[in-house]
């Protein structure tokens, strides 16, 4: 079985961080959450890797390289726009050839893996395998409808009055017909081939596929507040680790992790909670569900429910940060300057919310 990646897209959602930067890229827990895809395909016992990457592809090809660090190989496949999941599967092709292949997008965080998964389509003979978890609002995903036996009836793609809670993940299985559908299959409103139709062709064409609801948790990490939920949900499981420096005026309670190279110094760390490489945590707080990337500084700050990305400074501010997303080389700082006054240089679609 091979395994294909979605790594394209504008992450529009995730505005200003993807202006400079691909969405799967931004780390959870400390790692990129397309490391967090290429390991769990890697850990179901697939070692041919296709990512298809688009306007974003330079950045993702350094930063993930030839896959030798995870014992995979990995080929890029550029898609020269984003014309849709359904597309991605149309010029991977020469990649895929004829084997059954799991497509898992580069976004998408899962609980627990792949591999019962891909052990379970291994073993059968259906043409395809979709995994389905029920959520509160399916109308911004592609959306099953099963019958009585447990079926599926119908895929609609974000669907405005949805007629069902199971949402699809993006995580799908499939053998060679899906290359039938995608070839019958005509864009949506929104321009893209579906892959969500593309599946429904085969339901339509009396292929087998198979729907399987998955229990854990799950999150597409298109916008801010599901990105500090996955992180949330990430730092929980980890093991407590520390390998960088955690002074005696400062105290680590719960689950931290301090990286090699990193400085604890007269801080709190409550965890579950996450000190990159060569950051310095200095005379602070950092409190439970934050992830603090390398190169960083926090100083006389409080922190907390956060994700800090790589070269970014926090220091002297009056209030606690709370549920924040912060850039790559950001600073945020108390101005001594007087008249006392907000000074600001944000990005566009960039948001502040201030006290
Ligand atoms: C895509 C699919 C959608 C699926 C979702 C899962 O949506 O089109 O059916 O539910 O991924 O992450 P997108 O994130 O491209 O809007």
């Amino acid at each position: 079985m091979k395994g294909l990646v979605l790594s394209g897209g504008k992450g529009t959602r995730l505005r200003p961080i993807t202006y400079t930067s691909a969405k799967q890229l931004v780390p959870v827990g400390n790692k990129p959450v397309l490391f967090r895809v290429i390991e769990a395909i890697r850990d179901a016992g697939i070692d041919e890797i296709g990512i298809v990457i688009g306007d974003t592809g330079t950045e993702i090809r350094s930063a993930v390289g030839n896959g030798k660090r995870w014992g995979v190989r990995i080929t890029y496949i550029q898609q020269d726009a984003p014309l849709g999941l359904a597309h991605a599967v149309k010029i991977s092709r020469d990649f895929l050839g004829d084997e059954r292949f799991v497509m898992f997008l580069g976004d998408n965080c899962i609980q627990g893996g792949i591999s019962t998964l891909i052990e379970q389509f291994g073993r059968s003979d259906h043409n395809a395998q979709i995994v389905l978890k029920r959520v509160a609002d399916p109308r911004q995903f592609g959306v099953a409808i099963l019958d009585e036996e447990g079926r599926i009836e119908r895929l609609v793609e974000k669907p405005r009055e949805p007629q069902s809670d199971l949402a699809l993940v993006g995580i799908y299985l499939f053998d060679r017909h899906i290359f039938e559908a995608v070839h019958a299959i005509q864009p949506s409103a929104r321009g893209e081939l579906e892959i969500t139709d593309a599946i429904q062709w085969l339901v339509s064409n009396k292929y087998q596929v198979f729907p399987y609801i998955h229990e854990g948790w799950w999150i597409d990490t298109g916008k801010k507040d599901d990105l500090l939920e996955a992180n949330r949900l990430v730092l929980e499981e980890l093991e407590p680790q520390v390998r960088g420096y955690v002074d005696r005026d400062s105290q680590l309670i719960g689950k931290v992790i301090v990286e090699p190279g990193a400085e604890i110094i007269n801080s709190t760390i409550r965890g579950p909670a996450i000190i990159g490489e060569q950051t310095r945590i200095l005379n602070s707080y950092v409190g439970p569900f934050t992830s603090i990337y390398h190169h960083c500084l926090i100083e006389e700050s409080e922190i907390e429910h956060s994700i800090v990305l790589e070269n970014s400074t926090v220091r002297g501010l009056p209030h606690r940060l709370e549920d924040s997303l912060i850039g790559r080389n950001v600073e945020v700082s108390r101005s001594p300057l007087k008249p006392k006054a907000y000074r600001l240089m944000l990005g566009d679609n960039s948001s502040v919310g201030v006290l």
